[in-house]
């Protein structure tokens, strides 16, 4: 018998192979667009919403670093950068969405081609660089965010800021954003901003975010602060994330960002060489991700959002039980589309 929704089995046999006939980049606004059309209209959108078939019970929410989570399964940053998608992404059955990179200038990021489909190993490689509509455009947007859908604000540097006066950036974003969003996500893990993985190491990063926690206490609302992590990091920097949530205070970590390896891939090494540089994401980063996601939840006792190659209820179970509080999707939403929401929730319901 087919255990997944209607609505994933309609997307994998119909919108998918149409799809990834397109260029990967255009297939994304070209399926988000038709989405929310279709999501807007009376009739199709409450026949889609059925077809993706999420109901939720009061059994599934969560309480996570003080915010109620009505389930578990979230959007991952850089789906929808620029907050422009939350009411159809809301309409998916998705508890929580990231937007973001966010940067406090708009800017174009990398000449494309810069996202590609690793369709062997069910992953994608990219190398946005931070394409953004900046700081501004998002706020505007999220005045009229969906009811009922937890936001989160994932922030970066832009390009042209050298790493000494990245922390002017994270400050005017975080800044920006404070009152519109109920997270925050710092992301020092991007591959593909030149420098930005050096304010992972433990004297900038500490300086970072006790620079935020400082604004954040004097503001009348705490908003909880998550650190973003590559899966490239060795036991030793570990070690250093799990001493930096105590020392800083933050809430805490979402594991993983996308790999710069490219190892135990079926697609063959001369095609992945041709694509050049990025970061691997989907199925390929799962092991590790969780392994990421094991490793700091054995040393430490903080909220822990697992994200990394979920693609059904499996493998979203296999987050939760390494330690994760929450989990988030992106290469998921290409190979399952939307709905791998409800297939997440079957899997964590057993
Ligand atoms: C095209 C693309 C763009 C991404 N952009 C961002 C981003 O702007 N900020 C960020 O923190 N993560 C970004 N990510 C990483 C995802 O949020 C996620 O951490 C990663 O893809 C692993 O999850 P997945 O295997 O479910 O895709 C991006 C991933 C992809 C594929």
């Amino acid at each position: 018998m087919e255990s997944s929704p209607l609505g994933s089995r309609l997307y994998r046999s119909i919108v998918r192979p149409v799809a990834f006939l397109l260029d990967p980049e255009k297939a994304h606004y070209q399926t988000m667009g038709l989405f929310r059309l279709g999501l807007a209209l009376p009739l199709v959108g409450a026949a889609l919403k059925r077809s993706l078939a999420v109901t939720t019970t009061q059994e599934d929410a969560v309480e996570v670093a003080g915010l109620r989570f009505p389930h578990r399964i979230g959007l991952a940053a850089g789906f929808d950068k620029d907050g422009r998608w939350l009411a159809p992404l809301s309409n998916m059955g998705f508890a929580f969405v990231e937007v973001g990179t966010i940067t406090p200038k708009p800017q174009p990021g990398n000449p494309k081609p810069r996202l590609f489909r690793v369709k062997a190993d069910r992953g994608l490689i990219n190398r946005m660089g931070f394409n953004n509509g900046g700081l501004d455009a998002l706020v505007e947007r999220l005045k009229h965010r969906p009811a009922g859908l937890i936001v989160g604000g994932n922030i970066g540097r832009n390009k042209v800021t050298p790493n000494e006066r990245a922390g002017d950036d994270y400050l005017t974003c975080f800044q920006g954003l404070h009152p519109h969003v109920d997270y925050f996500a710092v992301n020092v893990s991007s591959p593909n901003t030149p420098g930005l993985r050096e304010l992972q190491d433990r004297a900038p990063l500490t300086a970072l975010l006790n620079r935020l926690q400082e604004y954040n206490r004097d503001q009348a609302m705490l908003r909880p602060v998550f650190l973003k992590i590559a899966p490239d990091l060795s036991d030793a920097q570990l070690d250093d994330i799990v001493a930096l949530v105590g020392d800083t205070g933050i809430d805490g970590v979402i594991a993983t960002n996308t790999t710069i390896s490219r190892e135990g891939l079926k697609t063959p090494a001369a095609d992945i060489d041709a694509v050049g540089a990025g970061g691997l994401s989907g199925a390929p980063v799962r092991a590790r991700s969780t392994e990421v996601i094991r490793y700091l939840r054995q040393r430490g006792d903080f909220a822990i959002i697992g994200v990394g190659g979920v693609e059904d209820g499996p493998t979203a179970r296999e987050k939760i039980e390494a330690g994760a509080d929450l989990v988030q999707v992106y290469s998921g939403m290409v190979y399952t589309g939307p709905g791998i929401v409800g297939e997440c929730l079957a899997g964590l319901r057993g």
